[in-house]
């Protein structure tokens, strides 16, 4: 992706050197970096921010499914689940048919996915898992919406 001003909406302040440092902090202070380290460093950060912002706004337009996606990944739940096919836990396409239909699927599966549990699928346990409540019921959404 090629990030330049041009499709940037925020203005690009001027930077002075060598006392540009919106982004100090406190450990970067303490280390003796040279103006033009200084700058470069800056210089990332704010690309950084850029690449955030457009990432943000690519979230509004491509939906919800790429978020829950990325979230299943970073709670873990991908190392014993895929959408297709069963590995340590079911497939949640198969998740998805079992509980089609079924009004309250989301809060009792939200439940079972922060809680843990067995019995549905085999005796493997599905441990309890570090979400929220809120959490538990997005990507408990999103494993229904799979076809
Ligand atoms: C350590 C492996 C493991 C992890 C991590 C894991 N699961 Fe599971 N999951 C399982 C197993 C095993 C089952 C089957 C449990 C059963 O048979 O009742 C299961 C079942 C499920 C079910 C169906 C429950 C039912 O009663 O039909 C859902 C929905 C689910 N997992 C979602 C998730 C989500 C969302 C996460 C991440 C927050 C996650 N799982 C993390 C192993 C795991």
């Amino acid at each position: 992706m090629l990030i330049n001003s041009a499709n940037c909406a925020e203005p690009h302040p001027a930077v002075p050197l060598p006392a540009f440092d919106p982004h100090q902090s406190a450990d970067f202070s303490s280390r003796d970096i040279t103006p033009s380290h200084y700058f470069n460093q800056g210089f990332i950060q704010m690309k950084a921010v850029h690449i955030a912002m457009m990432f943000a706004v690519g979230l509004g337009v491509s939906g919800q499914v790429f978020a829950d996606e990325a979230l299943a990944k970073a709670k873990n739940c991908m190392s014993c689940h895929a959408v297709d096919k069963k590995l340590v836990g079911p497939a949640y396409k198969d998740v998805a048919a079992k509980y089609k239909g079924d009004a309250g699927a989301v809060d009792k599966l939200a439940a079972k996915v922060k809680a843990g549990g067995k019995g549905v699928w085999g005796e493997i346990p599905m441990p309890p898992n570090n979400v929220t409540p809120d959490e538990a019921k997005k990507l408990v959404t999103w494993v229904l919406s799979q076809k």
